[in-house]
């Protein structure tokens, strides 16, 4: 079959790899109708490319037709249209019970000392082939695949492999007060859902992101939009009655612009070989903190930040003085997809849209023009906002 691998540094291509074969009998094959490309991509094809390993299969937002079931996998058949939620879990252990399926104790990288294994998504989460493929081996089928319907197109139900659940929970982790303020840091596919979330839910929105058409996708969906400036704590606050936003989400990341020290980091890294380079990642800052600094910085004293955007640096430097004082609330992590989608399954099936599901993906192709689409989304060229990959 065809595969997007990973090749190097800002390099991908698309390679004939061996089909997937049903390893365990709880394992299922999907042939991927569509397959997105998220931001959390751009961070193996940049900072954490330490942990890729060449001809390693990217790709952990699918959607497609079951094409075969392991012997011990009884809920799912053949044909089923099933989106793969980008954590793999078992859906019975202890951290699953619970809703913590990103720290499923079955599939936990213990090796790397991580939480619950990702498609696609480097060895420190398993190595396990992704999704941006013609076909996907699926473990622990019988939990995690959603099985919906086939009368609506893929981009309906494709986003709630990661991105839609993930504003979901970056929404309820930010615990914004009946009818109060929250502030989004990034308005890309993450941060325009979240926003849409809050506004469906009630909030008053404030949406930041240095990039044009970002906004103005925001803006669209009833969301205020600012541009990232240094004084954005200052100017969140004179809209917010001098307080600062309720609620603040940090949908950006490790890589936020405006951040000159870790982008000097992360290029220095860059350089070293891998092995020296993960001793860096896990010794030393190498996130650029720009936001999640302007996130602590902006929220009101007794608000809550809640943190979407992936960090990887064990050491970052965080205000630990602002943080204390101002009696802040942090939560963060990677999102228990299987956690959310019942509550998300009426909205996108919904005729209105609610989130605008159909209004998010700015370039769909063919798996050949990935490689060019990786460079466009790292860029943001030509208002490339979300990708959406047909193999
Ligand atoms: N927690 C999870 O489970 C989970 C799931 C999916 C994605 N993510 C992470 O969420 C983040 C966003 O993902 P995405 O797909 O929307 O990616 P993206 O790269 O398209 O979005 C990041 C946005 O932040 C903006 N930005 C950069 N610097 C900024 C600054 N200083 N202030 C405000 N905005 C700034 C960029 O212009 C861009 O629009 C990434 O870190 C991704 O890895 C986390
Ligand atoms: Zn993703
Ligand atoms: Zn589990």
């Amino acid at each position: 079959m065809k595969a997007l691998t990973w090749q190097g540094k800002r390099s991908v291509s698309v390679e004939e790899v061996p089909d997937p074969i049903i390893q365990e009998p709880t394992d299922a094959i999907v042939q991927v109708t569509s397959s997105a490309v998220c931001g959390s991509d751009l961070h193996l094809y940049e900072v954490l490319g330490p942990y890729m390993h060449k001809g390693d299969v990217l790709g952990h937002e699918p959607i497609g037709i079951v094409a075969e079931v392991g012997s011990a996998v009884t809920g799912l058949h053949k044909g089923d249209r099933v989106v793969i939620p980008f954590n793999i879990a078992c859906g019975h252990c202890y951290m699953c019970l619970r809703g913590l399926q990103s720290q499923c104790e079955t599939t936990q990288v213990k090796s790397k000392g991580t939480g619950a294994a990702i498609f696609g998504y480097s060895e420190l989460y398993g190595s396990v082939p992704g999704g941006q493929a013609q076909y996907l081996r699926v473990p622990h089928a019988d939990y995690g695949p959603v099985k919906v319907g086939h009368e609506l197109p893929d981009e309906r139900y494709l986003f709630l492999s990661d991105i839609l659940p993930t504003a979901w929970q970056g929404v309820q982790y930010a615990d914004v007060p009946d009818g109060g303020t929250m502030a989004v840091f990034g308005l890309g596919p993450v941060g325009q859902f979240a926003s849409r979330i809050g506004r469906h839910l009630g909030y008053r929105v404030i949406g930041i992101d240095p990039v044009a058409e970002r906004r103005a996708m925001a803006d669209r969906h009833g969301v205020e939009t600012m541009e990232y400036a240094k004084d954005i704590g200052e100017q969140l606050r004179e809209l917010t009655d001098g307080r600062g936003p309720d609620s603040v989400v940090d949908a950006v990341g490790m890589e936020a612009h405006g951040a000159p020290l870790g982008a000097l980091a992360q290029s220095v890294v860059g350089f070293l070989p891998d092995k020296l380079a993960q001793k860096a990642i896990e010794t030393a800052g190498v996130d650029r903190l720009a936001a999640l600094h302007a996130a602590v910085d902006s929220v009101r004293r007794g608000g809550t930040v809640s943190v979407s955007g992936v960090y990887g640096g064990e050491v970052s430097p965080m205000p630990l003085l602002s943080m204390f004082d101002k009696q802040i609330q942090l939560r963060m992590g990677q999102c228990n997809v299987k956690r959310w989608v019942d509550e998300l399954m009426p909205l996108v099936e919904n005729d209105a849209d609610p989130l605008g599901v159909m209004d998010l993906v700015t370039d769909t192709v063919g798996l050949d023009q990935a490689p060019a689409m990786y460079q466009k989304f790292q860029k943001k060229e030509d208002g490339c906002i979300k990708v959406v990959l047909k193999p």
